[in-house]
């Protein structure tokens, strides 16, 4: 009888409960802070290690970190203040950096200065609340979260003095980051789509996950219980912010069509670029910030470096791929009110270079690093999960140049922040960082 009527009464609450779950948009203010224990208390004395890798990763500073806080505070909340299209953002942005200030309708939270809660960023309890997601595709945060007593974890036998643990498989998939790395904007349009390029790539069908490559599987303690797994998920989450991680990405091999020259000959080099290491696309995520670029250089025996420009293909939109001195971003001026802004170098790199990016454009067709302003988006010339792209430089040998060997190198360089954009809303921590992907060298001979 007993079992009869435990039935009934979860038959008939379940779908009211579920129903009562709001999710994305519709889940701010649905929560308190306090229904969300802190990372500090999950770390001190139980999951010492997982607390310490979290907290060195950009999880635990997605609401502090200082380009952050510039790009929600200078741009995006007084951008939401006054154009009613994109007037959502104010709350949503934290519906990611910030899930627990979200929830709680805290908007805007107070600034990280003021050591608020919602410094927390994407917390433990965050993520171990997530029970799924609702709908087909996972993005705009529409994960489904339950705080409380009862954690979402790995497997079913971890005990704890301290909380419930479910065994749940959702937190395995790539699905599970996707709800926070697929974004749209207000336009439509898809501005973040790691999860989506992953999904379409070899990767997902392989059965690699998210967290194979970025929480990998170690032998270790995953609390003070002493319990100790073969395969526990160490909580890197290392991307863009690690320079071990993009080091490396993409594998470069020049080759001349012929070793021989006269001075005033041509000779073409093509460059192969494989992406051997990321499981989307390269760049991926905050792609409208991130700028890729080859650089080739030759050296003739005398010393004297010449800089060889890349091959125009011919594409539509392939004048977003090669370097130039245009201005762009004018959008920034409608936060900064300077609605005559005449924007900063688009690049900001050596001309002619060629680059791996994906345009964004504003609802009047200039080029934007505000994702949430964004209408269309331009040709996507970035490198796939193991995609191999040619590149050619053809060079005229200038009649000066010194006979003997002549080296040329070319060089895939990184910056996770354009640096003209860096200087402009003075950005700290190195933001426009130059890091070598990878780099190759071949020889000619210059025929006395
Ligand atoms: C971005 C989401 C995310 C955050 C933030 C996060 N975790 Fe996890 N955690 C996961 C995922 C994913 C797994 C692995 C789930 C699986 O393999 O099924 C996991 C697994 C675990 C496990 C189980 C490990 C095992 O092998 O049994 C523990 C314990 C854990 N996390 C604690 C924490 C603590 C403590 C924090 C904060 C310091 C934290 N997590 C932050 C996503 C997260
Ligand atoms: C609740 C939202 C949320 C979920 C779920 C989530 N992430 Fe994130 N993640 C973020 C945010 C926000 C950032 C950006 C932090 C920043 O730079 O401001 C981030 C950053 C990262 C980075 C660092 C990128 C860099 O620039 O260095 C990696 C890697 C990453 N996440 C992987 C994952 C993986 C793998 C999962 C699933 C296991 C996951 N994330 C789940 C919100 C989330
Ligand atoms: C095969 C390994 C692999 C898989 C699978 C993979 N990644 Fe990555 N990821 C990388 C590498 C390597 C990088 C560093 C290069 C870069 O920044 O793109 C990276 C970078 C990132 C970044 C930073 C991107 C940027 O340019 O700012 C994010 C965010 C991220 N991954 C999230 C994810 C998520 C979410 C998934 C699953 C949907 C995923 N990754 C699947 C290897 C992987
Ligand atoms: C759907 C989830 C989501 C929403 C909504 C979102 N972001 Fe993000 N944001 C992320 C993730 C995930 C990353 C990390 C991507 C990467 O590393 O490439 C990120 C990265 C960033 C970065 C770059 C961080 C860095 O260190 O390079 C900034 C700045 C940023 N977001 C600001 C915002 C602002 C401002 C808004 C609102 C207009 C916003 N985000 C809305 C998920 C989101």
């Amino acid at each position: 009888m007993k079992v009869l009527q435990f039935i009934t009464t979860v038959l008939l609450i379940s779908p009211l409960y579920f129903s009562q779950i709001k999710v994305g948009d519709d889940a701010l203010g649905t929560r308190k802070y306090e229904d969300f224990q802190m990372s500090k208390f999950c770390g001190t004395s139980c999951h010492v290690d997982f607390y310490q890798q979290w907290s060195q990763a950009m999880m635990s500073q997605a609401y502090t970190h200082h380009w952050d806080e510039i790009e929600y505070f200078k741009l995006a909340v007084p951008h939401a203040e006054k154009d009613p299209i994109v007037a959502g953002v104010k709350a949503g942005c934290n519906g990611c950096h910030t899930p627990i200030a979200f929830l709680a309708g805290d908007v805007p939270p107070p600034l990280p200065e003021k050591m608020s809660r919602a410094n927390e960023s994407v917390s433990c309890d965050v993520c171990h609340s997530i029970t799924g997601f609702v709908g087909d595709v996972p993005y705009n945060f529409n994960y489904k979260i339950e705080p409380g007593n009862i954690k979402q974890g790995a497997r079913n036998n971890g005990k704890s003095p301290e909380h419930q643990i479910v065994k749940n498989d959702f937190l395995g998939t790539g699905d599970f980051c996707g709800t926070c790395h697929n974004e749209m904007s207000p336009y439509g349009i898809w501005v973040k789509s790691t999860h989506l390029e992953w999904k379409d790539g070899p990767y997902a069908k392989e059965g690699v996950q998210c967290q194979d490559c970025h929480m990998t599987s170690a032998e270790g303690l995953t609390s003070s219980m002493g319990n100790k797994y073969p395969d526990a998920r160490q909580h890197l989450f290392h991307g863009a912010h690690d320079p071990g991680k993009v080091r490396g990405v993409i594998e470069l091999r020049i080759h001349p069509d012929a070793r021989e020259f006269e001075p005033g000959e041509a000779v073409k080099f093509t460059v192969a670029l494989f992406n051997q290491k990321t499981g989307h696309k390269f760049p991926s995520g905050s792609v409208e910030d991130r700028i890729v670029w080859m650089h080739v250089e030759a050296v003739d025996a005398n010393g004297k470096v010449y800089h060889l420009t890349v091959d125009k293909k011919g594409f539509d939109g392939e004048q977003y791929t090669i370097a130039s001195d245009d201005l762009a971003y004018q959008d920034m001026g409608i936060a900064l009110n300077q609605p005559d802004f005449k924007g900063v170098k688009r690049d900001d790199i050596p001309l002619g270079d060629r680059i791996f990016r994906m345009p964004y454009f504003d609802p009047q067709g200039r080029m934007t690093i505000q994702q949430w302003n964004t209408k269309s988006l331009g040709v996507d010339y970035r490198i796939g999960p193991r995609e191999t792209k040619l590149e050619t430089c053809t060079f005229n040998i200038p009649v000066d140049a010194a006979p003997g060997l002549m080296k040329v190198t070319a060089t895939l360089n990184y910056q996770k922040l354009i640096k003209s954009i860096a200087e402009f809303l003075e950005v700290p921590d190195n933001e426009e960082e130059i890091i070598k992907v990878n780099d190759h060298t071949t020889t000619i001979t210059i025929l006395p």
